[in-house]
């Protein structure tokens, strides 16, 4: 692929930002970033950038030559853009990963605004705090790291971390360090009943849900999936029809786009209006 294949046109006399992944063609932040800018009045244009599976460091560097402003940064490239940055801000150091960066002369800021996505979208949107409750995190891999310490910072009176792979979940309660009541459990070690339990595994991608017990959700409990499609997944079905209120990832989305919009642009968004519109034209897909 040429470099003129991976940098899309620029259009004259407006900031330049891209979303990179691979693949990269699905993902909604054109969409988010292009109403974000039409409401706030910013001269900006936002476009996809699918980079080369080896080539993600070659893509950036054209981009930032080109000109541009400003990445998100997605699937399989989150490590490589914690590698790449020259300053990292504390939530992407506690992350391990970067999802957004910001591009000013030579420096490469890496940011992360998953976690700040995910508990703004259940605390503010969904209207649930996190303080004094009992938390469930389902998985250890990526996207659970990304959320595990801004959750923690909400005060949950308990956060349990449960993964297949006993050991990732372990090396992660580590993170916590010595806060109370991080505790890492097997699937099948699970008992009791949660306020708030959120699936940050990928087996929503396969259609099928961690195989958790189906009492652990209470009535009026909050149930959330990262992932969202136009149906429900497996995962919320389940927690529904066992008494939870289910949420998907759409809003952590809208959120953390919003987040990332703020670093680059200094400006708030609405997110109502945009998480309104990108649900309707899903449910249209
Ligand atoms: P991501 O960046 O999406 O978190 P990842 O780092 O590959 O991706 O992690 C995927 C997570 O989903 C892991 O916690 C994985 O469990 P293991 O650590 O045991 O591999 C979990 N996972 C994937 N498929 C799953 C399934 N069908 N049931 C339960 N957990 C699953």
């Amino acid at each position: 692929m040429s470099t003129t294949d991976r940098t899309p046109a620029s259009v004259p006399g407006l900031d330049r930002y891209v979303v990179i992944g691979n693949p990269v063609a699905h993902s909604k932040s054109p969409f988010i970033h292009g109403r974000f800018a039409g409401q706030t009045v910013q001269q900006m244009d936002y476009q996809h950038l699918l980079a080369p599976l080896d080539g993600f460091f070659d893509a950036v560097q054209d981009f930032r030559q080109g000109g541009g402003k400003g990445a998100n940064v997605t699937v399989p490239f989150k490590l490589e853009a914690f590698a790449l940055a020259t300053e990292l801000t504390p939530r992407a150091q506690a992350a391990g990963a970067v999802n957004t960066l910001k591009f000013d002369g030579d420096r490469i800021l890496g940011d992360n605004t998953d976690g700040i996505g995910l508990v703004a979208d259940i605390a503010r949107n969904a209207g649930v705090s996190f303080a004094g409750k009992r938390v469930l995190l389902l998985g250890a891999g990526g996207a659970a790291r990304g959320v595990l310490l801004p959750i923690l910072a909400e005060l949950p009176a308990q956060l349990v971390i449960a993964n297949r792979t006993l050991s990732r979940a372990e090396q992660l309660a580590a993170q916590a360090g010595a806060q109370a009541g991080v505790a890492a459990l097997e699937f099948s070690s699970l008992s009791g009943q949660f306020d708030v339990i959120i699936n940050a595994t990928s087996a929503s991608i396969n259609d099928e849900v961690p195989p958790i017990p189906a009492g652990l959700f209470a009535a009026g409990s909050l149930a959330y999936d990262m992932m969202y499609g136009s149906r429900p997944t497996a995962f919320l079905n389940f927690a529904a029809q066992h008494g939870a209120t289910a949420r998907d990832g759409l809003g952590m989305l809208v959120e953390q786009a919003a987040e990332a919009f703020h670093l680059w642009r200094g400006v708030r968004p609405d997110t109502q209006s945009v998480f309104a519109d990108l649900r309707k034209a899903l449910e249209q897909q």
